[in-house]
C-alpha cells in the first residue's frame, strides 16, 4: 500500500498536530505550483516582468504568481503566524497568535523557466516567538539560525514532481501522483553519501573567486593524482534546488561562494530561505553545510534577505575542503 504524505507526517514524533497541518498546506501549495509551472506556457506565464524584488532581481511572472498561492494556501491554516518570501520585501501577517513561521522561496531557479528545465520551492519552518503571540510579526521574529528550524524542505519541478522534508528526524520524499492529488513516499530515507566525485560550481566565476577556493577547485580538477585523490565530475543546473537534490540523492558539493564581484561579497543565495532549510535538510540526511565561517546552521541572520555563501553535501570531500582550502576564505571576510 502507498503512504501518502499524510500518513507519513503522522508518525513523525517529533511533529505536532499543528505542524502536520502547516506542512500538509505548505505541500499543497506546492502541488498547485506544480500546475502552474507545467502550464505556463499554454496561458502566457513565461518571460520577465518589469518589477524587480528586493534584491534588484527581475520578476517573472511565475515568481508573483508561486508568491500568490503560497500566501493564499498557507495563510489559510491558522498556525502560520506570518510569512517571509524571496518576493516581499516585508514579513507579511499570518493568524496572530499562530506557532509558527514561514520563510520561503516560491520559485527557485526562475531563470529556468523559459528553457523547460527544473526549478522548485524551498521553505523553512521556525517558531513564532513567545514575545510575538499579543502582536503582529516582525521581521525580527524571523531572525533566527537554521538550527531553530522545525521543518525543512523543497518541491522540485522536473520530470516528476518531488517533495522533500524534514521534520528533524531524517529526510523524506514524496511524488506527486497528479491524477490522486497526493504526495506519495517513494524515497523513504534520504541520506547524503559520504563518498562522492560530483560537484557542483559556477565556474565561469572563477576570476573573481577567493584564494583558498581557487585552491580547491584546482585540486579538484587535478584529479586522482593530486591532495585530494580522486577524479571528479561537474554538474550545474543553475536551479539550487534542482543541484541539492541531486546530492540528496546520489551525493557531492554544491558550493556559491562569496567572491571578489560586489554583489556577491556574502555570496549569492539568501540565509533564510535557501542556505538554512537545504543546509538543514543536508545536515538531517548526514551531509554538511556550512556558511561564512563555519556550519551554515550557525548562523542568525541579521537581516530577512540576508546572503550567505554555502558550501553543502558529501561528508568526507567537504570537511576536508573546509578545513585545507575554504576556512581561510571566510576568516578573511571577518
Ligand atoms: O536563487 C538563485 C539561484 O537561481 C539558485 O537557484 C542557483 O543555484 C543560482 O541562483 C544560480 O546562480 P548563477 O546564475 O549565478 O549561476
Amino acid at each position: 500500500m502507498q503512504t501518502t504524505l499524510s500518513d507519513w507526517l503522522a508518525l513523525q514524533e517529533t511533529s505536532s498536530a499543528p505542524l502536520q497541518r502547516g506542512l500538509e498546506q505548505v505541500a499543497e501549495a506546492c502541488r498547485v505550483i506544480a500546475g502552474l509551472v507545467e502550464r505556463a506556457p499554454l496561458e502566457g506565464r513565461l518571460g520577465a516582468l518589469t518589477t524587480t524584488n528586493i534584491q534588484d532581481e527581475v520578476q517573472k511572472a511565475l515568481d508573483l504568481a508561486s508568491n500568490d498561492v503560497f500566501l493564499d494556501l498557507c495563510g489559510q491554516e491558522p498556525v502560520f503566524a506570518g510569512f517571509a518570501s524571496e518576493e516581499l520585501d516585508d514579513v507579511s501577517m499570518g493568524t496572530q497568535g499562530g506557532d509558527f513561521l514561514l520563510a520561503f522561496d516560491p520559485l527557485d531557479g526562475s531563470s529556468n523557466i523559459e528553457v523547460a528545465m527544473c526549478v522548485g520551492s524551498i521553505f523553512s519552518v521556525l517558531p513564532a516567538p513567545d514575545a510575538a503571540r499579543g502582536r503582529a510579526i516582525q521581521a525580527e521574529d524571523f531572525l533566527q539560525p537554521g538550527r531553530n528550524q522545525l521543518a525543512a524542505g523543497y518541491a522540485l519541478y522536473g520530470p516528476q514532481a518531488m517533495f522533500v522534508l524534514s521534520v528533524g528526524a531524517g529526510v523524506a520524499g514524496f511524488t506527486l501522483d497528479r491524477d490522486r492529488r497526493e504526495w506519495i513516499l517513494t524515497h523513504p530515507d534520504m541520506t547524503v553519501p559520504e563518498e562522492s566525485g560530483e560537484y557542483a560550481i559556477n565556474s565561469s566565476n572563477e576570476r573573481h573567486w577567493k584564494p583558498g577556493l581557487r585552491q580547491f577547485m584546482a585540486a579538484v580538477q587535478v584529479g586522482r593524482e593530486g591532495p585530494l585523490k580522486q577524479d571528479f565530475n561537474m554538474r550545474w543546473t543553475a536551479a539550487m534546488v534542482a543541484d541539492v537534490h541531486r546530492i540528496l540523492v546520489r551525493g557531492g558539493v554544491f558550493l556559491y561562494p562569496a567572491d571578489n564581484r560586489p554583489k556577491v561579497a556574502n555570496g549569492k543565495l539568501r540565509l533564510l530561505y535557501e542556505c538554512a532549510p537545504m543546509g538543514w535538510l543536508v545536515e538531517q540526511a548526514g551531509g554538511v553545510a556550512y556558511g561564512a565561517n563555519g556550519p551554515v546552521l550557525n548562523v542568525r541572520p541579521s537581516s530577512l534577505h540576508q546572503r550567505s555563501p554555502i558550501a553543502l553535501g558529501s561528508r568526507r570531500v567537504l570537511e576536508q575542503a573546509w578545513a585545507e582550502y575554504l576556512v581561510s576564505d571566510g576568516a578573511a571576510e571577518g
